[in-house]
Formats: structure tokens, sequence, C-alpha cells
């Protein structure tokens, strides 16, 4: 057993790092190369609702406020267009090639299609399945009380049909994120995903027409995951996966320390290729071995906010004296 070994969602993993659902792991090849590249588990692509051939205006009518803005973006701007046949196709035989979890990714908008898929799912033998739930707060006229029990009504109506573990990925855009954490933990999520990164309009004034917003992330972008993550980890009972702005080993060294149970890399491995796995793994154990630690445990959660002797630290939201010297 490796000193990266630990388990996610009651999965035995050899070390915690996660291909993020993503375009790499979208295709039998991508997976196998991820695998190959030393990745702890992979979670696939995204299998969004929209992407079933029916009447979708008609939907769009009826549904706009429950859209995915990343369905919008990669299955409109990115020409998505495999199909739930063909996404069960991938998962059965990543299965059979693959040697470590496979966790599929599901989107829905109706009910009725978030349990018809996550069955199918289960069926298609993945380990794992990761509801990538997002609701664009947009309507005046909804509380954020109404949108929050819309991830909890998902999570109640899938658990009953689902036989294996599944983890929330959500965005962190919410006035009361840990006690909507809470709940989902408490409804039965055995993980969440902290936090997806949406697609970013933008806007080209030389032609006065919208265009695509940059979509890989920086690690400068991890301070809000990993706020978060040390907030709850500790205060809820299920694990937590860390994603965004993820990009070396001593960003999933950070997590692990705040309460992270794995990391989730993508942006890293579009620009430095999947490689950069390897390399990861590298970094993360050469640490572990000149601090000493035999194993993730020795360390995971040490500097989250319950293990912190500054948990106020992690709640400031004020500058006051942190920039002392700067300003
Ligand atoms: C090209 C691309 C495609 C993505 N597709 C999905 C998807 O289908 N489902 C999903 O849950 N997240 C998707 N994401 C979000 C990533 O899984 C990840 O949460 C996000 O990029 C933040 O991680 P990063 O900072 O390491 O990029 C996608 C991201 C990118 C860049």
């Amino acid at each position: 057993m490796s000193i990266l070994s630990t388990e996610y969602m009651g999965l035995k993993l050899k070390n915690p790092l996660l291909v993020a659902s993503c375009s790499l792991t979208k295709k039998r090849d991508g997976v196998e190369k991820c695998a190959e590249a030393g990745a702890g588990a992979i979670v696939l692509k995204s299998l969004f609702e929209e992407q079933i051939d029916f009447e979708i205006k008609d939907m769009e009518k009826h549904l706009m406020p429950y859209w995915h803005p990343e369905a919008l973006d990669y299955v409109q701007q990115m020409g998505m267009s495999f199909g739930p046949n063909e996404y069960l196709k991938l998962i059965e035989e990543t299965k059979k090639t693959v040697s470590v979890p496979v966790i599929a990714s599901l989107n829905c908008i109706s009910p009725k299609w978030w349990i018809t898929y996550a069955k199918q799912i289960v069926e298609a033998g993945a380990d794992a399945l990761e509801l990538n739930i997002a609701i664009m707060p947009s309507d005046p006229n909804r509380t954020g009380t109404e949108i929050e029990d819309i991830y909890v009504k998902i999570v109640n109506e899938i658990k009953p049909h689902i036989s294996i573990p599944f983890a929330v990925k959500i965005g962190p855009y919410f006035s009361s994120l840990a006690h909507l954490a809470n709940r989902l933990s408490r409804e039965g999520a055995a993980a969440l995903v902290l936090f997806n990164r949406f697609y970013q309009p933008n806007i080209n004034t030389e032609n006065l027409t919208l265009a695509p917003g940059y979509n890989f992330s920086s690690p400068e972008d991890m301070g809000l995951s990993l706020r978060w993550i040390a907030l709850l980890s500790g205060s809820i009972g299920c694990d937590l996966a860390a994603s965004t702005g993820i990009h070396d080993g001593e960003g999933v060294i950070k997590q692990l320390l705040a309460g992270a149970t794995v990391a989730q890399l993508c942006s890293t491995l579009y620009l430095n290729g999947l490689q950069q796995i390897g390399k990861i793994i590298d970094e993360v154990s050469m640490w572990m071995e000149n601090k000493g630690f035999q194993s993730i445990k020795e360390f995971h959660g040490k500097l989250s906010q319950s293990e912190s002797d500054k948990p106020e630290l992690y709640e400031r939201v004020q500058y006051i004296k942190a920039l002392v010297g700067i300003e």
C-alpha cells in the first residue's frame, strides 16, 4: 500500500488525485490515458440531459430557471453531441479497461430524467455518481431557500433509486453554504465537491457580440475552495472533494491539510498535460517524506478550522490588519 492511498466515498484509492469531470474524460481513450498517468479515480464528463434529442425548445419555455449554465456552454458552444447510450457504453467499457474507480457525472433539468439516467448509470457499472447541480438564481421572484430546496429535492428523489455512493457538486454562490452543505450531507450525499467553476460569459467590444469567457482557472482561484473545505471539514458528516484552482502538489497538500479527502484536477491538466498527475504525486510524496508522514491520515485536516489554533482566520472577511505593511 502506498503512502498516498486513501478512501473517498467508501472507494479505496491509490492516491487522492481525481481527474475532474471535463472533456479529457469524455471518451474511452481519454479516460484510459488519465488512468495510465496515475490518477486515483476519474470523473467522467457530465451527461447533460440536454444531450438527449427531444423537444428542448418546449422545455426551455417551462424550465428556464433550472437551466444549467455549463450545459449551455459545453453543449451549445463546444458542440457536444454524445447521447445517453454512448455515455452508458463509455462507463461499461472503461470499467473493463481501467483499474481505478470510474465516477459518472450527471446534470439534469427534470426529475424524471435525473432518476432514469441515475438508474442506468448504476446498471452500467459506475463506481459512484457525481450529481452536477447548478441552478442559475436569476429569477427575481425566487428566494434562496426555494433554490436550496431544489438541490435537496433532487438528492431525495434520486437517493432511493441508486445503490452506489453519490457526491453533489455545487458552486460557491449560496447565502448559507454551510447550512446547505449540512442538509445535503444529512440527506445522504457521500461527498460534496467544492466547487464547480462555471462558464463566465464575456463581451466582444469590437463586434458588439457575446464572446466565450476564458475557461481555465489559475492557482489564485483556489482560495474560496480552500476556505470552505477548512470550514466544513469536521463540521459536516461527508467527504469533501476540493475543486478549482488546484494546479500543483502545493495546492493538493494545502487542500488535504484543510480537510479535503481528495483533490480534483482539471485546468492544470489542460495547461500542462496529463504528466502533471505524476509530477503532483511526486511532489506530495516528497513533501510527506520530508515531514515524516507515513500516511495522509496523519496530516489530513490538521489545518481545518476545527483543528486550527487560529480558527477565526477562516471566518475573517475583512482585511483589518491582514495587510499591515502593505497598505
Ligand atoms: C473544458 C471543461 C469542461 C468541463 N466540463 C464539466 C462537466 O461536464 N461537468 C462538470 O461537473 N464540470 C465540468 N467542468 C468543471 C471542472 O470539472 C472543474 O470543476 C472546474 O474546471 C474547476 O477546476 P479547475 O480549476 O481545476 O479547472 C469543466 C471544465 C472545463 C475547463
